[in-house]
């Protein structure tokens, strides 16, 4: 199985996330800024919510890709007084004609005082539990 990890994060919490599921699968992440060109079974992609948005490179990114080398999405993110982002990034993904993974992660982003230390230790044990699910299945 081929994978590849994208995020989009402003203050690194994605990033972080990122770096969880790349370690879990033995997979370089990168941000939505470098191309995804190769084949694979899964794209992680990640990122917040800013001013109740997700930031609109994870559409450009989305819209670079071709349906027929990307098999299944599957979405994380953070945020601070949301439910998700993920919400957002699942209908990016599908308005693009994606087939994205109805499981996906969602955990607490510190903005200021709010869930400050999140994403934290017991987040991305959690991520780590959820990534290899994703991969069994
Ligand atoms: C300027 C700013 C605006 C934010 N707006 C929201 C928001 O509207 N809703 C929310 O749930 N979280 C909001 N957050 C929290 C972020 O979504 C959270 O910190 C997230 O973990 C950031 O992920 P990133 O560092 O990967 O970009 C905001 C944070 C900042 C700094």
């Amino acid at each position: 199985m081929n994978y590849a990890i994208r995020y989009y994060s402003k203050f690194g919490h994605s990033e972080q996330m990122a770096q969880v599921v790349g370690e879990t699968l033995g997979v370089k992440p990168e941000s939505v800024e470098t191309p995804l060109t190769e084949d694979v079974d899964i794209l992680f992609i990640g990122a917040g919510l800013f001013l109740a948005k997700v930031n609109g490179r994870v559409k450009e990114f989305a819209r670079t890709l071709d349906t027929k080398k990307v098999k299944k999405v599957v979405c994380f993110g953070s945020c601070a007084l949301s439910d998700s982002p993920v919400p957002q990034i699942r209908q990016i993904f599908e308005e693009q004609g994606f087939n994205v993974a109805v499981d996906s992660f969602t955990c607490r982003g510190a903005m200021g005082p709010w869930h400050a230390g999140h994403p934290d230790e017991e987040d991305f044990a959690a991520l780590r539990v959820f990534t290899k699910k994703m991969v069994e299945n």
